[in-house]
């Protein structure tokens, strides 16, 4: 577990053949196993593998990202995407095979901390079977735009969820560099 652990590092390029079935399965099993605000486990796992529909979400993305309006306080990170939006051959998804969605009930308080417990479980399962994961916020900042709702209605994710977080997930196209040294700081007191 350690292991897995401390090698685990975001991936962005993949390679274009699909990860096993079984694998996907134990992921996502893996996430439903997180622990969760009292139990409640309101969350849903949406895993597309479905080429055109993984077309489709890139698209409902640009047209939400071509969408906003960019205002004083807008964070610089959007108008990048804003920008990257308008190229007709911008892509977000970093081309994965697979694309988890985690939704959950907005008006659960622990939504979001549930979907991040959730989506590490499913990093550190995928990671264990050699395969690379991302989590993906664009869905999450663009959840109560109209374009994305109606995506959201066209993959059957409940009218009360909203998305907290996603995750691209496929073979690593290369071999994962050394995390680097971290910042956290450390207090034990005994
Ligand atoms: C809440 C959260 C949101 C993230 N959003 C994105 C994202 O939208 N795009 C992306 O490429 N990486 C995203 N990441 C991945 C981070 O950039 C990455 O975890 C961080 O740089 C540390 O690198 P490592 O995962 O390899 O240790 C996100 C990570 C977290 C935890």
């Amino acid at each position: 577990m350690m292991d897995t652990i401390l090698t685990r590092r975001s991936v962005r390029s993949f390679e274009e053949r699909q990860i096993p079935e079984e694998s996907l399965n134990q992921i996502l099993l893996a996430g439903s196993y997180a622990p969760s605000g009292r139990n409640l486990q309101t969350w849903k796992f949406t895993a597309v593998q479905n080429p055109q529909v993984m077309a489709g979400i890139n698209t409902a993305i640009r047209n939400a990202l071509r969408a906003v309006t960019i205002e004083e306080d807008t964070h610089p990170y959007v108008s990048f995407l804003k920008t990257k939006a308008e190229r007709e051959d911008s892509e977000f998804l970093f081309r994965a095979p697979t694309y988890v969605i985690v939704s959950n009930q907005r008006e659960n308080v622990n939504a979001l901390a549930d979907t991040a417990v959730a989506l590490e479980n499913m990093m550190l399962a995928a990671h264990s079977f050699g395969i690379g994961s991302c989590w993906l916020n664009h869905l999450p900042g663009l959840t109560r735009q109209p374009v994305i709702r109606s995506l959201m209605a066209e993959l059957a994710i409940p009218e009360d969820h909203d998305i907290y977080g996603t995750l691209a997930l496929g073979w690593p196209k290369n071999k994962l560099p050394a995390a680097p040294p971290r910042k956290a700081e450390i207090h034990i007191i005994r």
